[in-house]
C-alpha cells in the first residue's frame, strides 16, 4: 500500500516538474509569445511606462478619440487598455489576443468600466481573424508585431488589409533602436554591474530564469537580449540580430519574450500586404535642454534615440 502511494507520489512529482518546465519554456511559441503568469499581471498594471507616455501613446491616442460609432479592431489587445479607452469615446470595439489570461483581464476591466456591451473580446490569433472582409473602419496593433514569429508577422499585416474597409486606417506600433540601452538615468556603471550579475546568474534554457533575472534590472526601461551559444547576452549592435529571431526584452516594469523585426521589415510587410504607409512617427527628446526639462526621470540616450516607431497606414 505504502509502495503504491510512493510510486503515485513520484509519478505526480514528475508530471508536476514536466508541467512547470513546459510552462517555463513556452515563452516563444510558433503562434506568438506567451507572457508568464507574473508577466500578465505586471503588463496589466504597467501600460507603456514613462517613455511610452512621451514617445508612444500621444501618437495613436488621438485617433482613438475620433472613432465614435466606428468599428475598431484592437489586434493583440492584451489586458484591453486601448479597447476600453476607445469604447469610452464611443467606438464599437473587437479585441483579440492569443492569451486567455490577457482576455480574462480585459473582460474584467471592461466589466468594471461598464463597457461590456461595447467591446467583444475573444481569444484568437491576429494572423487568422474570425472577422469578415472589409469590416473595420480602424485597426490598432500596439506593440504586437514584436510578439510574432516571422510567418505570423507577415500574415498579421495581410489580415489587417483583409478586415479593413477600403478607406480604413490602421496604426501599428513597434519597439525601435534595439541596440540602445534606455535607462532611468541611473549611473551607467551601476547598471552595467547589475547586467553582468543578472546574465551570470540566469539559466539561458529556462524562460522563467531569464525573465526573472531580467526583471531585477529595474533601472533599464528598454533593453534587448538574445541567446547566443547557450548564453544570454545584451544586444549592442542590431546587426547581430536576424529577422524573426527570438529575443528577450526588458521593458518598463517587466521583462518579456519577443521576436525581432527591424523597422524595414515592418515597412516592407505593410506594403506587401497592400496597405499604404502614410507616415511614421519616431520621437525622442530634440535636445538636452528638452530632456532636462522633462517631468520624467529618463536617461540621456533618449536625446538621440527613439524607443518606438509608429506606423500610420491606410487601405485605399
Ligand atoms: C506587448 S502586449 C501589447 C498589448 C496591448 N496591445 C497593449 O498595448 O497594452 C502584446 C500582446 O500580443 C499578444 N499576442 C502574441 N501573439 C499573438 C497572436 N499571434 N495573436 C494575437 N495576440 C498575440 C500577447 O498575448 C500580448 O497580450
Amino acid at each position: 500500500m505504502q509502495k503504491i502511494f510512493v510510486r503515485r507520489l513520484s509519478i505526480l512529482s514528475i508530471a508536476l516538474i514536466l508541467t512547470v518546465q513546459i510552462i517555463a519554456q513556452s515563452a516563444h511559441s510558433s503562434q506568438g509569445t506567451t507572457y508568464l503568469a507574473d508577466g500578465v499581471s505586471a503588463y496589466a498594471k504597467s501600460k507603456h511606462g514613462a517613455d511610452g507616455a512621451l514617445f508612444l501613446d500621444p501618437f495613436f491616442i488621438p485617433t482613438l478619440q475620433n472613432l465614435s460609432g466606428k468599428k475598431l479592431l484592437d489586434a493583440g489587445c492584451g489586458a484591453g487598455p486601448w479597447s476600453i479607452y476607445a469604447a469610452q469615446y464611443g467606438a464599437q470595439v473587437w479585441g483579440v489576443d492569443l492569451q486567455k489570461a490577457m482576455i480574462d483581464r480585459a473582460q474584467e476591466a471592461a466589466h468594471q468600466a461598464g463597457l461590456d456591451q461595447h467591446i467583444k473580446f475573444s481569444v484568437g490569433s491576429v494572423a487568422a481573424l474570425a472577422h469578415e472582409d472589409n469590416f473595420f473602419d480602424c485597426a490598432i496593433s500596439i506593440n504586437v508585431g514584436c510578439n510574432l514569429p516571422l510567418d505570423v508577422f507577415g500574415a498579421h499585416f495581410r489580415e489587417l488589409y483583409r478586415v479593413l474597409k477600403p478607406g480604413g486606417i490602421a496604426i501599428i506600433t513597434a519597439p525601435a533602436s534595439f541596440a540602445t540601452l534606455f535607462t532611468d538615468g541611473t549611473d551607467p556603471k551601476e547598471i552595467s554591474t547589475a547586467i553582468d550579475q543578472a546574465l551570470a546568474t540566469m539559466n539561458a534554457d529556462d524562460a522563467q530564469s531569464v525573465l526573472g533575472q531580467l526583471n531585477t534590472l529595474t533601472h533599464i526601461v528598454r533593453g534587448t537580449f538574445v541567446t547566443k551559444d547557450g548564453r544570454v547576452v545584451r544586444v549592442n549592435n542590431e546587426n547581430v540580430l536576424q529577422e524573426g529571431d527570438a529575443i528577450w526584452r526588458k521593458i518598463a516594469g517587466l521583462a518579456v519574450p519577443n521576436f525581432y523585426h527591424s523597422e524595414r521589415a515592418y515597412e516592407d510587410s505593410i506594403r506587401q500586404a497592400g496597405l499604404k504607409l502614410v507616415h511614421v512617427d519616431r520621437h525622442h527628446f530634440a535636445s538636452f535642454s528638452e530632456w532636462a526639462r522633462s517631468e520624467f526621470s529618463l536617461g540621456r540616450e533618449y536625446v538621440h534615440h527613439y524607443p518606438f516607431a509608429v506606423f500610420h497606414v491606410s487601405k485605399s
